[in-house]
Parts: structure tokens; C-alpha cells; sequence
């Protein structure tokens, strides 16, 4: 949904771009590197724009780096930029400054697989939900996870089946959001919703699709580009 007056009561999305992308080893921002043909924010911020519980948009990107998000974001777009932080919360709390809705959407632009529908299934939760603070996309575990300890000695195995691998979206009422921003530890938290329990509050998971994938490491992007492929397939009338 286009920014404007009807943004009353929808969401704000806050989708994180300013990491530099080290594993990924593409010699510049990930959020730029292509993806079948187009920088990988762009996927994150069409299924914002397509999501019909998302009003405004906020991008954070690498500090120097706002011209290269220009195209997409630019005069008359309804996208608003802001340069991120040293760590991911710490460009959470950046974009966070902008945000005056009492929802808000965070997203990577390193997971460009996201959907409009996943997005708005996360903040339909939210709002049906009393006494949460936060609904977040998870995945069940697949590997068997063990404690390690010194001397690479396994001290424990998890239960797998209370563990989840976490993802985003993550959606959360703002004020608890910008709460536990101010008050938590943002050089060392590797999500939101940590900061949000760290503060005291209550999340939820919402089960993630398997096509929810970070792009993190360089064989991450054949991945990225085969469900691309997939769906172009499947919404492809012509194709058997
Ligand atoms: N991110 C950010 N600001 C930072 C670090 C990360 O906005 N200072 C964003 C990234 O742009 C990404 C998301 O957080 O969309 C998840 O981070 P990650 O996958 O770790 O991306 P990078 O930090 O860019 O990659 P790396 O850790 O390999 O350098
Ligand atoms: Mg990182």
C-alpha cells in the first residue's frame, strides 16, 4: 500500500540494509548485490509494498551508501531512508527514530524471499493477540543441536523439538520495541525480539515457510535465485 493520509492504523516496516555484507564477500553493501538482475533490497521492499498491513516504509542502509538506493526510493516513492548503525540494532534504532506507528515490521533486506502474505500473516497475529509484544517467523530445527564446551566437548543435546531457528519478519508494538532499544545491549544482540524479552516482554513465533531464506554466504545466491525461478514458474500461466 502506497504511503499517504490512509496510513492510519497500518504498520510502518523498518527493513534493515546496512550491513556491509562480509560473508557474502561481493566486495560492496549485500543489500546491492543482484539477484536475478535486481539489487537484493528491492524483493524486501515490493513484498512491503505489496502487503496490504504495511503503510510507510524506512530503509536503513550503509552509511555514505543513499544514493545507490535511489532509484527505488527516491522523491515521491513513500520510502524514507536513514543511515544504519554499527551493528544491526543499532540500525534498528536508527530507523526506529523515524517510526510513530504503533506497529512496526522489521525486516532483513539479506532475507529477499519474503512475501506480502508472510508480512501481513505476522502482523494479523499481532494485532489478534493480547498480552504479546512481538510475533516473530521461526522455523523448526532440522539439525540435532548440541552444547559444545571446552575442547570441543559436547556437554548437552537440545531437545530439538522446543527449538526454533529465528527469522524475520518480526513484528512489534512499537512502544515495547523502542523501549527495549533503549534500554538493551545493541552491540551484541543478534535480533529484536532478545532485546524486546531482554526488556521483559512477550513474544510469540509464527511458523516461517522453508523459502524464508538469508542470503548470507555466496552459495546463498543460486539458492535465492532458484525459488525466484520457481515462483516465476508457477505464476507464469503459459508454463505446464
Ligand atoms: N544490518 C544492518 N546494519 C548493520 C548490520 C546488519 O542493517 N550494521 C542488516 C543487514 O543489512 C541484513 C540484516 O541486518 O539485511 C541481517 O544481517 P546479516 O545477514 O548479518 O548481514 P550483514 O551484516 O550485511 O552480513 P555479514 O554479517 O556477513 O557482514
Ligand atoms: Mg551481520
Amino acid at each position: 500500500m502506497a504511503a499517504g493520509a490512509g496510513d492510519a492504523g497500518l504498520a510502518t516496516a523498518l527493513i534493515v540494509a546496512a550491513g556491509s555484507g562480509e560473508r557474502l564477500r561481493a566486495g560492496g553493501p549485500k543489500a546491492l548485490v543482484e539477484l536475478a538482475g535486481r539489487p537484493m533490497y528491492e524483493y524486501s521492499l515490493e513484498a512491503c509494498r505489496q502487503a496490504s498491513k504495511v503503510g510507510q516504509i524506512v530503509i536503513a542502509v550503509p552509511p555514505g551508501k543513499a544514493a545507490a538506493f535511489g532509484t527505488a526510493t527516491g522523491a515521491g516513492s513513500g520510502v524514507r531512508i536513514v543511515e544504519g548503525g554499527a551493528t544491526r540494532s543499532h540500525s534498528v534504532a536508527a530507523g526506529l527514530a523515524l517510526i510513530d506507528s504503533a506497529t512496526v515490521v522489521v525486516h532483513d533486506a539479506a532475507r529477499p524471499l519474503v512475501t506480502p502474505g508472510l508480512i501481513d500473516e505476522a502482523v494479523t497475529a499481532l494485532e489478534a493477540a493480547t498480552g504479546l509484544d512481538g510475533v516473530i517467523a521461526a522455523a523448526p530445527v532440522t539439525d540435532t543441536i548440541k552444547r559444545v564446551g571446552k575442547d570441543s566437548r559436547v556437554s548437552e543435546t537440545l531437545d530439538r523439538s522446543t527449538l526454533r531457528a529465528v527469522q524475520t519478519p518480526q513484528v512489534f508494538r512499537r512502544a515495547a520495541l523502542s523501549a527495549a532499544i533503549a534500554a538493551g545491549d545493541l552491540d551484541n544482540a543478534t535480533d529484536d525480539a532478545s532485546l524486546v524479552e531482554a526488556a521483559g516482554g512477550a513474544i510469540a513465533i509464527m511458523d516461517s515457510p522453508s523459502f524464508n531464506i538469508k542470503v548470507t554466504v555466496p552459495e546463498d545466491i543460486a539458492s535465492a535465485e532458484a525459488i525466484l525461478a520457481d515462483r516465476d514458474r508457477k505464476d507464469d500461466p503459459e508454463s505446464c
